[in-house]
């Protein structure tokens, strides 16, 4: 294949600052790579994202966008209410997707596009930049290769510490699907599922709340965000959960996710209690019992955070498996299972008890 051709959907904060900075790196890397055009439904973002393009091009139409410049991959960074439409658009037109999380607002719409990806013998992958870190990788490999023995229990926080989101619709559940579950652990929980080997679930709980509209100081918006960007209502999205998943061998996953604690100390990260040992993500550390005694398996080379641009890793799998036709390192199964997650999550937060999955 010569040079590829992509073009962008979507080009408000990660777009413009996750994908399309990641592809002008490759490019600038020597990657035989073209950002042809990019699109947005607001002109002046589109506008501006495509001055930097040696082609300058931008669409508000997606279609359009797909029709006439019939890119080989496109990155889809809207909110999430649009990812299957654009989803579909694209693989319809012939092109491999990188979609944003959370891939869908439901399963039902992420099967629809995994099964069309399938169908179609397109790459579907996702924006999950956390499983690229070596960290990931070596707490993966530890892990299946049984050192630490089974790993009982799986505790796992994330979050902000006194921040909403910087974008408007993450606010708002038409838009986003859903809150700090659907928009913030499901990086979180992926890459916990994934280190473990992607085991069945058999049971999901979960409560949510939604605090940021009845506190006394709002938290603030991020810097980067918009005028206007903290939109707090009675229906906001929920901005706290807790969750509990027990898998089929009899192990259990906590997950706490905040958008809103108090500044102070709090963790971000994930933790693995096992058998012989704990390991832990972010920092990474690793200490398990060994001649007696309980020692520092801590490995100095690999780091939690990406040493690069933060989405350039996912960037990067996603054009070499369109170039190769290998898989990318996140399939479809993972993405359904995360997203069979978020919604079982949202379901028992709902229902208010837990939910037996397959039922
Ligand atoms: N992987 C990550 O680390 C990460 C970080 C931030 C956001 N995200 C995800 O990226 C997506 C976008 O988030 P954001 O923060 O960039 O939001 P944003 O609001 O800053 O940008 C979304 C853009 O999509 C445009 N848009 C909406 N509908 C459109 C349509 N029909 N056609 C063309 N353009 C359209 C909007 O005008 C806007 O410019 C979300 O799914 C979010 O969860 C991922």
């Amino acid at each position: 294949m010569s040079t590829l051709r992509v073009a962008l959907v979507g080009c408000g904060d990660h777009g413009r600052h996750g994908h399309l900075e990641a592809y002008q790196k490759l490019i600038q890397a020597g990657e035989d790579l073209d950002v042809v055009a990019v699109c947005d439904r607001d002109e002046g973002r589109a506008k501006s994202a495509a001055e930097t393009l040696p082609s300058g091009r931008w669409y508000c139409d997606y279609e359009e966008m797909l029709a006439d410049q019939r890119p080989d991959a496109v990155s889809i960074a809207t909110p999430p209410a649009f990812h299957r439409a654009h989803v579909m658009a694209a693989l319809r037109s012939g092109a491999h997707v990188l979609c944003e999380k959370p891939l869908a607002m439901n399963l039902a719409e992420a099967r629809e596009m995994v099964t069309a990806a399938e169908e179609g013998g397109r790459i579907l992958t996702m924006g999950l930049e956390h499983r690229y870190v070596p960290a990931s990788d070596y707490l993966r490999s530890i892990v299946m290769r049984g050192d630490l023995g089974q790993v009982y229990h799986t505790r796992l926080w994330c979050g902000h510490v006194w921040k909403l989101p910087p974008s408007p619709h993450f606010l708002q559940r038409s838009l986003a699907g859903g809150g700090v579950i659907a928009a913030t652990a499901v990086h979180w929980l992926d890459l916990a599922l994934w280190i473990l080997g992607n085991p069945n679930v058999v049971t999901v709980s979960a409560s949510t709340f939604a605090k940021a509209p009845r506190l006394r100081v709002p938290p603030p918006p991020f810097s980067n965000a918009p005028e206007g960007a903290r939109i707090l209502t009675a229906d906001n999205v929920e901005d706290f959960a807790v969750g509990f998943l027990r898998f089929a061998d009899g192990s259990t996953l906590s997950l706490e996710a905040n958008w809103l604690q108090h500044p102070t100390h709090r963790r971000i990260g994930i933790q693995f209690l096992a058998e012989y040992g704990v390991a832990e993500h972010r920092p990474l550390a690793v200490r398990w019992d060994g001649d007696g005694q309980i020692v520092d398996r801590t490995p100095p080379d690999r780091p939690s955070e990406p040493a690069d641009h933060y989405f350039l890793a996912v960037a990067r799998d996603f054009l070499h498996a369109v170039r190769t036709g290998r898989p990318t390192f996140i399939t479809g199964p993972q993405m359904l299972q995360v997203q069979a997650m978020v919604d079982a999550l949202y379901e028992s937060a709902r229902r208010q008890c837990e939910v037996r999955l397959g039922e």
